[in-house]
């Protein structure tokens, strides 16, 4: 009986296995067969351009299609942003359907500035980069590269195929809640770097992206603030640093940003968009909108926007029917939707379709370990207090900033969750929410015990005066950690490092002279102190390797080779602005960001960019104000000499020597800066090339620097072009901006 029973049951399970099989089976073979039906349609053809194929998939497509395209379907961690597909969107920023019966794939969009966002929310697991701002640091465009590489695996195996990373805006205002976000103050680093970063990370298929087009230099008021500011200026800085990263990525997709420019909405900029995008640099992706940042149907579409995020307020049912009544031109609905389908192929996201896997933990540790170690900026070395030599230290102290558990990491959409949880909290809850402090648990002191096993290294919160002193007092050496938390959406009142921590510095210097601030942070600090302590090291935010990668340089097994890719200034007297213009009343709670919901108001707020030109050490420079660190600068240990600068008009190149005249192995990042000829009216150097240069001890190397024509020229508004004008450009070649002791001229016919 029981015998009997239980066959029948096996005959019930079996069936329904059965069942199941066969359904698969009939998906499989309609898959498949959709799949083979494409496969051998004509823009399957990989032989053809990615511009031929586009144009071939469009011919095929309905308005309803074309419209699907250019716009998102919600986000699914925003409550405020849900739309009837966004559950299957794979918990990214957004979503874009496909057109499945042509074979062409949805678009799953992630957050991914410094990795991978939202893993937490997702059950997922992504590595933290060092902060944008600390790789550009490193001047290395070869870790750009691998940093890039590097999120785009692992955004494929969480299942998505497109970044929103990319953040190219310079560094005007270093209040900026989202600095360390971006490359630094100068258009020619932060181009190339995050240039070389998008290639590599569209290189592994996904669609790259760059942001936030453009001028969204400040958080304060970002979604009404009307930035003013000359053509000239406009050109020669923020859009210079876009066009050199466009040109070496191709990215599928710019972001236009919240912010307006010259009076208009940057999602509806016909001149940004428009004239100089697509116009002037022929730039064939699309433009996406930053999240909520679409205004309009009719004057958006014709001024160059493509696809709406995250939502289709506009660009969904609107633009549908304002094409069919004819107030929206097919040809312009045809050109959104052939950008879109261009990216597509482009990038490869057609030909290799994205399977989720996972995430590669160990090769991401060392790749932001790699990159981490040629970021840190090593900003003062008195005495050579660094390196540390294991072999003589007995006692460390380690002091303040979480240091026993974590370190800090940038907020905003560029979050990445870190393993277990926020570090300082209880361990648990791994999703966090985008203003929360994260600490990732990369225990400095943990690091710093396994380095150095013969001392003794103890640990103090900082918060009892007394005990701290203390401590510092019965130490060799004392190692304050400092932070100052950065997120988007929010800008810093003021430059200094917040919850006292300047005077618990300066208690444990009053202790203990051989004192050594680390700094994690993610713009310049001031530093009353500095004259107090021995020692200053920069580690930005510095990632899932950062402890690691800080332990190595403090004890001289890496030798610091960073150089600041922003100036630090002596004080926010010396900005352009001492202070952030504040937002008028009305516009309070309008202008902080996502999660105010929308915010589309008529504002007066205003911030006029007069310092146009003169942005980072270029203001510095030509009003005379001597920076605490120049942009350019970091020390190493070891020590170089710069000799025999030949510069050549011809072949806009310059040339000179570079010796390592100390006893380690180094790196070296030489840079080369112009100054144009006076018609140009432009009293401060340029940064027009540099070279990251590896030298054993003693060794030699004659370094050949092409000077790139675009970043010698000037924008003519009379003749609205670029003229490179003739005559004498002087050279300045050495450590710095502000320590070159090279120069020489270079005449230009
Ligand atoms: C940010 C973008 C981000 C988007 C999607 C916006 O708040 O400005 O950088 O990509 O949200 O999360």
């Amino acid at each position: 009986m029981q015998e009997s029973m239980h066959s029948k049951n096996l005959t019930r399970n079996q069936s329904w296995i059965l069942g199941v099989l066969a359904r698969l089976l009939i998906l499989i073979a309609a898959v498949s067969s959709v799949m083979a039906q494409n496969a051998n349609q004509p823009w399957m053809n990989t032989s053809l351009s990615p511009e031929e194929r586009a144009a071939l998939v469009l011919k095929e497509m309905t308005l309803e299609e074309k419209v699907s395209l250019l716009h998102g379907n919600g986000m699914e961690h925003a409550p405020q942003w849900q739309m009837p597909l966004t559950h299957i969107s794979n918990g990214g920023a957004g979503y874009v359907e496909g057109v499945k019966r042509l074979g062409i794939p949805p678009l799953f969009i992630s957050d991914a500035a410094y990795g991978v966002r939202d893993s937490g929310a997702n059950g997922r697991y992504a590595t933290a980069m060092p902060s944008s701002l600390g790789a550009a640091s490193s001047w290395d465009t070869q870790g750009a590269c691998e940093y890039g590489a590097l999120i785009a695996r692992e955004l494929r195996a969480q299942g998505f195929n497109m970044t929103l990373g990319g953040g190219v805006n310079l560094t005007r205002e270093p209040r900026n809640g989202r600095t360390f976000e971006y490359a630094g103050e100068d258009p020619l680093l932060a181009g190339t770097m995050v240039g070389n970063l998008m290639k590599c990370e569209q290189g592994e298929h996904v669609v790259g992206d760059m942001k936030h087009y453009v001028l969204n230099d400040q958080e304060t008021g970002r979604n009404v603030v009307n930035a003013i500011i000359s053509k000239r200026a406009l050109q020669e800085t923020d859009l210079l640093a876009f066009h050199i990263g466009i040109q070496l990525a191709n990215p599928g997709a710019v972001m236009c940003s919240y912010n307006r420019i010259n009076g208009d909405y940057a999602c509806e900029n016909s001149y940004t968009l428009r004239d100089v995008l697509k116009g002037e640099w022929g730039y064939k992706g699309f433009v996406i909108s930053d999240w909520d940042a679409t205004h309009s149907t009719e004057k958006a579409s014709a001024a160059g926007l493509d696809q709406e995020q995250p939502m289709a307020g506009y660009f969904g049912p609107a633009l549908l029917q304002a094409a069919k009544d004819g107030k929206v031109p097919m040809a312009e609905i045809d050109d959104h939707a052939r950008r879109v389908l261009y990216a597509e192929f482009m990038s490869g996201i057609v030909d290799h379709p994205v399977e989720k896997g996972v995430v590669d933990v160990l090769s991401g540790l060392d790749v932001a370990q790699r990159i981490e170690e040629k970021s840190i900026v090593l900003l003062k070395n008195e005495k050579e207090i660094l390196p540390l030599n294991p072999a003589k230290i007995k006692t460390i102290a380690v002091i303040g900033g979480h240091a026993d558990v974590g370190m800090i990491s940038g907020g905003g959409s560029a979050q990445v969750d870190p393993p277990g949880g926020n570090a300082i909290m209880p361990p648990g809850k791994g999703a966090t929410h985008w203003q929360d402090h994260i600490w990732f648990p990369t225990s400095p002191l943990k690091a710093l015990r396994a380095k150095f096993p013969n001392a003794k290294v103890e640990f103090d919160s900082g918060q009892d005066a007394s005990a701290t002193a203390a401590l510092a007092k019965k130490s060799d050496v004392a190692i304050v950690f400092a932070h100052q938390w950065l997120a988007e959406g929010v800008d810093l009142p003021s430059l200094s490092l917040p919850d006292d921590q300047d005077a618990l510095i300066e208690q444990v210097a009053a202790a203990n002279p051989n004192t050594i601030v680390v700094l994690e942070t993610g713009t310049a600090v001031t530093m009353p102190w500095i004259a107090k302590v021995r020692g200053v090291v920069e580690v930005w935010f510095a990632g899932s390797s950062g402890h690691t990668a800080l332990a190595n340089i403090l004890a001289g097994d890496v030798n610091p080779s960073g150089k600041l890719a922003m100036t630090f200034p002596k004080s926010e007297a010396d900005l352009p602005y001492p202070v952030i213009p504040p937002l008028p009343k009305e516009d309070e709670g309008q202008g902080t960001g996502v999660e105010n919901g929308p915010t589309h108001v008529a504002s007066k707020y205003t911030v006029h960019y007069d310092d146009g030109l003169k942005v980072g050490y270029k203001w510095y420079e030509s009003e005379h104000k001597e920076p605490l660190f120049p942009f350019g600068f970091g020390l190493s240990y070891t020590t170089y000499a710069y000799s025999n600068l030949k510069a050549d008009g011809a072949q806009r190149s310059v040339s000179f020597a570079l010796k390592n005249t100390g006893k380690r192995a180094g790196a070296e990042v030489a840079q080369v800066y112009a100054t144009l000829p006076e018609a140009a009216g432009e009293p401060f150097k340029r940064l027009v090339g540099w070279q990251r240069i590896e030298l054993a001890p003693g060794e030699s190397k004659t370094v050949t620097v092409p000077v790139d024509a675009r970043v010698m020229s000037i924008f003519d508004e009379q003749k609205n072009g670029w003229s490179l004008l003739p005559g004498a450009y002087r050279i300045f070649v050495g450590p710095s901006s502000s320590q070159t002791p090279l120069n020489a001229t270079l005449q230009v016919q």
